[in-house]
């Protein structure tokens, strides 16, 4: 569900005018709706009511400030993976009692770091992490609460580069050695077993691989509860979110349609999956999502430059770029394209580019569009989710603004860097 829509040929988020947004700050500019978020949250939240829960959102998919402060202030916890998102969350008024701290690569400065702040558990990827959590929380006369990532080896079906349950991923313990170092973390001083954690991808549109990864896992939590005091199981995150048809996919009409294909998993669908394996284990269940409560509260508002005809093809030319949003480059992501203002119902077939200097640096190709024109205003839907978090200054372009809109009302969340901000710290030696 989002808030994105068509109001007399006019492209709206909530009650505010794309158009005036960007007359006032500007494109290329990230635009996120409140009420999109704040629906997706309370209608995951009620899917999963009949289990005891906390939602952890995962601070990558978007850490603006803004945003971790609408989650924080309906209850949400959140699952970070660095020190730097962790001092987003406490800057944003979040609760570090609230945060489970995964990733494969933990330094020592950001674990004593999240042990001062006192975080809520540590994902644990590897032994040698074990180990270094151990120590780092003796010396600093602290017992670190631990979960360890357990991989269950079950295929996520989705984009390689964001699948990581397979056993040939990086991610976590192998299920058939997860006993055996727990026994490990049993044995070292300074570490308490607090959970149980695993993920298995991102963008997933059926239930079956997480009943699958819930089943497997399911077993496994029964017997280590036998053993230790295990107080949660970290079920992480990955739900899929419509990317195509974004524009309808916002009305329940559209869903009652649609919603119930396998193609498109709804949270009462991923409930219904996983409630049945999780309620009898009688455990705190943690959630991590971060696509599903952002991804389609998002979209980059930008500017046709040129429209440049070749033979082979016509190159509509904006000015966002794969630096703004790398999503359709890296992991050939498809997001819908849409005219700030409605024009015809006439489509040409185009590809739909940035300026940087690379042949992957396109939003659309072969997409047949309504014919766009320059100063012609677009929003690249479904882009509130790693769009700019991913986003760099390649081609030294600065980043872009992020807008949050509430209602009638909206607000700049982050100000576009400008010139000078992309040479700040720089120095040429004497
Ligand atoms: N928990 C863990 C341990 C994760 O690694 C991730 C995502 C999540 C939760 C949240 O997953 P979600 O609910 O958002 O699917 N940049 C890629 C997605 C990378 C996902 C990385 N991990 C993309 O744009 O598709």
């Amino acid at each position: 569900m989002h808030s994105f829509s068509y109001v007399d040929g006019t492209l709206r988020c909530e009650g505010v005018d794309l158009g005036e947004i960007a007359d006032r700050f500007a494109t290329p500019a990230y635009v996120y709706s409140s009420a999109t978020i704040r629906s997706n949250y309370r209608r995951l939240d009620a899917a999963l009511a009949p289990l005891d829960h906390l939602l952890c959102y995962a601070v990558k998919a978007n850490s603006n400030l803004a945003v971790l402060n609408l989650l924080s202030k309906l209850g949400s916890g959140f699952d970070i993976v660095s020190a730097g998102e962790l001092f987003r969350v406490l800057k944003a008024g979040g609760r570090a009692d609230r945060c489970t701290f995964a990733g494969v690569g933990k330094t020592r400065e950001e674990i004593a770091f999240a042990l001062r702040e006192g975080v809520y558990s540590f994902n644990v990827e590897s032994e040698g992490e074990l180990t270094r959590i151990n120590e780092v929380a003796g010396s600093l006369g602290l017992k670190a609460p631990v979960a360890i990532r357990v991989n269950p080896d079950v295929d996520a079906k989705t984009h390689k580069f964001i699948s990581t349950g397979k056993s040939k991923n990086k991610f976590g313990i192998g299920i058939d050695r997860a006993a055996e170092v727990y026994q490990v973390a049993a044995g070292l001083p300074h570490l308490k077993i607090r959970g149980v954690q695993t993920h298995i991808g991102s963008q997933i549109l059926e239930a079956s691989p997480f009943a699958e990864a819930a089943e497997k896992l399911a077993a496994l939590v029964r017997d280590l509860k036998q053993a230790y005091d295990i107080e949660f199981f970290d079920f992480g995150g990955g739900i899929g979110i419509v990317y195509d048809e974004a524009l309808e996919s916002g009305s329940p009409a559209w869903w009652e349609a649609h919603g119930s294909s396998t193609q498109r998993i709804t949270p009462e669908d991923y409930a219904a999956a996983i409630i049945p394996v999780l309620k009898p284990l009688g455990l705190r269940i943690l959630f991590e999502p971060g696509r599903f409560l952002v991804g389609n509260a998002g979209a980059l508002l930008s500017t046709v430059q040129y429209v440049k005809q070749t033979p082979a093809k016509t190159f509509t030319i904006i000015d966002a770029a794969m630096n703004d949003l790398i999503r359709p480059a890296l992991y050939e992501g498809w997001h819908e394209i849409v005219p700030l203002r409605q024009s015809t119902n006439e489509k040409t077939v185009m590809d739909v580019v940035g300026p940087v200097c690379e042949s992957g640096d396109f939003f659309a190709q072969d997409r047949p569009l309504a014919p766009l024109h320059p100063d012609d205003r677009v929003a690249v839907l479904s882009s509130g989710a790693y769009g700019f978090v991913m986003s760099s200054n390649y081609n030294s372009r600065p980043l872009l603004p992020e807008i949050l809109v509430d209602g009638e009302k909206f607000h700049l969340a982050r100000e576009r860097q400008s010139l000078e901000d992309l040479v700040r710290g720089e120095s040429i030696p004497e």
